[in-house]
């Protein structure tokens, strides 16, 4: 798919054709789809982007203490850790029931998460449960750089964080998992991105 052929795009098919690039936020893409034409994928990708830096960090709807659930869909007024909340957890109860969204069931297979043995499965659970106790939001990372000795290993790591930082660290990789969501919609070239 060429540049031309997004900037054609009426408001439903952008919708349908971007409405998960990032992970089930398709509301950012009703916005970005507003900011058209586009000069090229880069540019695509900088409206994405900058939609996100944009938001609050904190969502005012979440309750301190409480165990945050995940939505079906982002609603905005959660602000990013309200998109951070819309991503499943690797390796967890959504890849074993089959609910996946087609994106994310190729990046955990592609990390090997859908063939783990029981103990790396309890293992990860664990360290999940523990990151969302923390955080208040699941650990989010760019599965499909990564192998799935790396995905426990870089999540013990990133328990130790501060609170701010992680967040950072999150949303900064919400933004490499929509860089390549959006290479394979237009077929670009991943390590130009
Ligand atoms: N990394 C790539 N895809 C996903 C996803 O769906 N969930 C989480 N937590 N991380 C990801």
């Amino acid at each position: 798919m060429d540049i031309e052929k997004v900037n054609s795009m009426d408001f439903g098919e952008f919708v349908d054709v971007f409405g998960n690039v990032i992970e089930r936020c398709p509301l950012i893409a009703a916005a970005v789809w507003s900011q058209r034409p586009f000069s090229d994928l880069e540019d695509l990708k900088k409206h994405f982007f900058a939609f996100i830096d944009a938001l609050p960090q904190s969502d005012p709807t979440s309750i301190p203490g409480a165990r945050a659930g995940q939505p079906l869909y982002w609603d905005p007024e959660t602000g990013q850790e309200g998109i951070l909340r819309c991503h499943p957890d690797l390796a967890g109860s959504e890849l074993r029931r089959g609910t996946l969204t087609a994106e994310s069931q190729r990046e955990q297979s592609a990390a090997g998460l859908t063939s783990l043995g029981a103990d790396e499965r309890l293992r990860l659970a664990e360290l999940n449960a523990q990151y969302r106790a923390r955080f208040g939001f699941p650990f989010v990372l760019a599965a499909r750089f990564s192998d799935r000795a790396a995905v426990s290993r870089e999540l013990a790591r990133r328990l130790l964080c501060p609170s701010a930082q992680e967040l950072r660290t999150a949303l900064g990789e919400v933004k490499k998992i929509g860089s390549l969501r959006l290479a394979d919609l237009l077929r670009a070239d991943p390590a130009k991105l």
